[in-house]
């Protein structure tokens, strides 16, 4: 990987350490480029058409789905909800997940009209243990719904094993999946997950308001949706009428049928574009990178015998670094007056390099860490 020349398509690196993709990230040139596109061929030649099947096709091939298996949506915690809204919660059901979970894992089933439980499995030392999983899916569990990676602590969770323990019990598996899609290798096929929603704002590069949703074939037309929508029909029903049929629901047979309407037109450009730098530096090599530039942050800060808050076991940690100080905030934010960009979550400062990012970066942040500590 050339990544001095990488980097020419980051113009952030010429004015921060941005070591906070676990938040949002900066838009690449390309990105920015066809967003501007896109804005004057609509303001010169009228609307510019968007081509979806692109964006579902890249979005597959990322995450090792078939096209029609995948929805746009507006953001992760959109297909989060769709995916609660569909299932039946019969009386004694329960739904599985973690203590580490952002809201969007969790409080689409805390919604008192579903009445169903919420089992929290807890964490012992930043890992999910998956004995602890076992005792907490039974019979009754309707689904097991957990991010793949946390997103304080960077814990990346084995869902390949979670998966078969939720289907030997009939449970589904539902995916929040915006902490690795775009770092980590991920193939949805090879861990038998049932629905997963991810934006494209964080590890994929792209601009806030696109994500997407996978729904596994075989459970696409098990469910109608609570949302539906013109983008949710099937296309003859638009091509063949020269009015909207508007008399009956015919909904498409593959995943567009939770989609309801367009996406934003400029976060949807600027996310194929995205799409496209990732696919073509290649997922495995980004993932090597990235595990390498987060093993190079865990060395250095248990050196200087800082607390990690995130697993070491290279299996159990993706592009996030989470280390404990006393203030993390006022750290972090003398950090950013220092042009090095990073967040203060769970009493830690988090860290999140992405495959441009240098280990030369990584040396800055240390020193700078180094020099507030000492200070303070
Ligand atoms: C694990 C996790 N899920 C969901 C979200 C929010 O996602 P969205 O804005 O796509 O709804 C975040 C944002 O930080 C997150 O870290």
């Amino acid at each position: 990987m050339d990544v001095a020349k990488i980097r020419e398509d980051f113009p952030i690196v010429e004015r921060k350490t941005f070591l906070n993709h676990a938040a949002t990230s900066p838009l690449p040139r390309p990105v920015v480029e066809a967003i501007n596109e896109y804005m004057e061929r609509s303001s010169t030649l009228g609307t510019a058409s968007l081509d979806l099947e692109e964006g579902r096709r890249l979005f597959a091939r990322l995450i090792g789905a078939r096209p029609r298996e995948i929805a746009i949506i507006p953001n992760t915690s959109t297909g989060l909800n769709i995916a609660a809204n569909l299932l039946d919660y019969p009386p004694g059901a329960n739904v599985v997940t973690t203590d580490l979970e952002y809201p969007a894992v969790v409080y689409p089933w805390l919604r008192r009209s579903l009445n169903v439980e919420v089992r929290y499995v807890r964490n012992v030392r930043g890992t999910i243990r998956l004995e602890d999983f076992e005792k907490a899916i039974d019979d009754r569990t309707v689904a097991v719904a957990i991010s793949h990676v946390e997103y304080a602590n960077g814990l990346r969770n084995d869902l390949k094993a979670i998966a078969q323990i939720a289907h030997e019990h009939g449970a589904l598996i539902i995916v929040d999946a915006i902490q690795s899609v775009g770092a980590l290798h991920l193939d949805v096929k090879g861990c038998d997950v049932d629905f997963l929603a991810t934006s494209s704002y964080k590890w994929m590069l792209g601009p806030p308001g696109v994500g997407f949703m996978y729904v596994k074939d075989d459970l696409i037309g098990r469910f109608e949706p609570t949302f539906v929508g013109c983008a949710g029909v099937k296309p003859e029903v638009f091509e063949t009428t020269a009015l909207w049929n508007n008399r009956e629901l015919i909904l498409s047979e593959d995943a567009r049928r939770f989609e309801v309407s367009e996406p934003g037109a400029l976060s949807f450009v600027g996310t194929v574009t995205a799409l496209k730098i990732i696919l073509s530096t290649g997922i495995d090599l980004i993932e090597r990178r990235v595990l390498k530039l987060t093993g190079r942050l865990i060395d250095e800060l248990t050196a200087m015998g800082l607390r990690l808050q995130t697993p070491e076991k290279e299996e159990q940690r993706a592009g996030i670094v989470n280390f404990t100080v006393e203030s993390p905030e006022d750290v972090v934010r003398m950090l950013g007056d220092a042009d090095i960009i990073v967040s203060a979550r769970a009493q830690g400062v988090r860290v999140s390099p992405h495959f441009y990012n240098t280990e030369e970066e990584i040396e800055v942040f240390i020193e700078a860490v180094k020099g507030i500590l000492k200070a303070s």
